[in-house]
């Protein structure tokens, strides 16, 4: 009987040959690892995550030469991202080849890619030597997992083994980037920031937030408005000072603000208001707030710039109701 945590990277490449379920660390989020080229490992991605079969995946790389294989055109501009960001938190969306199935990209005829830092996952992709699907290893709709613990507590019961690489340094997923010949389209903002894209590519267009319902085929569903959610009702505020409430509430800083005091519970994401030190605590700290038995979260919106604008976008997900 093997643990269910570790670090034995030959074991979680085997298991993965063998179509078996293997949580491992990025420096995004945990991921929810099978055989990209297995159908049935693909499909118990989805069962165990609840994902609905609509939201793709995407396809994580540890070297190039895959990319022929799975992609049929490559863009120029994703060739000059990929150069500058990978490894790294950057998926790129291109059209893809016939070997990616229709489950991978729930229909859509573009293929989600990304070759993460980690060094333990690029060491797990090289040893299994295929292309491996990888959401954030939550129940769908939940927050991100960012310790292997994390992944333990929620997906536990569901997997065969998890990858333990520590906490993750980054702690956002992935920037996704539609590349569709010259254009270039922002579909979820993440680890890399906009400006450090647009200065590499000139610049990306940001849609609206779609307000499309989860019941509803999603152009990106990683844009559900309800999204990375804990079950405590989150509330974002313009600040913390006339919060008045008879309940044990809780509250999300960026620093450290004198009507923290007020709180039951606390967590305060940078003392310097750093945005990359914030972004790697977000979700562990979004989780104990969670755990702490109020019966509200209040958070106040980051700076919109940097890492910043990620966290915005996961903040007014996790929110009871999105703010305009
Ligand atoms: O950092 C990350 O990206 C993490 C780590 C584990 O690598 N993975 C991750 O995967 O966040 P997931 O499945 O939670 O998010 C993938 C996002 C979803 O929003 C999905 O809708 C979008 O990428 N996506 C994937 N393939 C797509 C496609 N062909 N077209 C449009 N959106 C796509
Ligand atoms: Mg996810």
């Amino acid at each position: 009987m093997v643990s269910l945590v570790g670090n034995d990277v030959a074991l979680a490449a085997q298991l993965l040959r063998d179509g078996k379920l293997v949580a491992f660390a990025t420096e995004t989020v945990y991921g929810l690892g099978a055989n990209a080229l297995d159908v049935e490992a693909v499909a118990r991605v989805f069962a165990a995550k609840n994902r609905p079969h609509f939201d793709p995946l995407i396809v994580h790389i540890a070297d190039r030469v895959w990319l022929d294989r799975l992609v049929s055109t490559w863009p120029e501009k994703a060739e000059r991202l990929s150069r500058k960001f990978w490894p790294g938190p950057l998926t790129l969306i291109v059209p893809k080849t016939d070997l990616v199935s229709d489950l991978v990209t729930s229909g859509l005829p573009s293929v989600a890619i990304r070759m993460p830092a980690h060094p333990l996952a690029l060491e797990l992709l090289r040893q299994v030597d295929l292309p491996i699907v990888g959401p954030s290893a939550n129940p769908f709709g939940q927050l991100s997992p960012t310790s292997a613990e994390h992944v333990a507590e929620r997906l536990g019961d569901q997997i065969d083994y998890i990858l333990d690489g520590g906490p993750c340094s980054v702690g956002v997923e992935s920037t996704v980037v539609l590349i569709d010949g010259d254009n270039a389209i922002l579909m979820r903002p993440g680890g890399i920031p906009l400006e450090e894209i647009e200065a590499v590519i000139g610049p990306v267009s940001v849609p609206e937030r779609t307000t499309t319902h989860p019941d509803e085929a999603a152009p990106s569903p990683g844009m559900l408005p309800q999204h990375y959610a804990p079950r405590t009702p989150l509330t974002i505020v313009d600040d913390f000072d006339h919060i008045q409430s008879p309940d044990r509430v809780g509250a999300l800083m960026l620093c450290a603000e004198p009507s923290a005091k007020q709180f039951a519970a606390v967590e305060v994401l940078s003392q310097t208001g750093d945005l990359t030190e914030a972004a790697a605590k977000f979700f562990a700290a979004l989780r104990r707030l969670d755990a702490a038995g109020v019966s509200q979260i209040f958070a106040k919106a980051f700076p919109n710039h940097g890492l910043g604008r990620a966290l915005n976008d996961r903040l007014s997900r996790a929110a009871t109701k999105p703010f305009p």
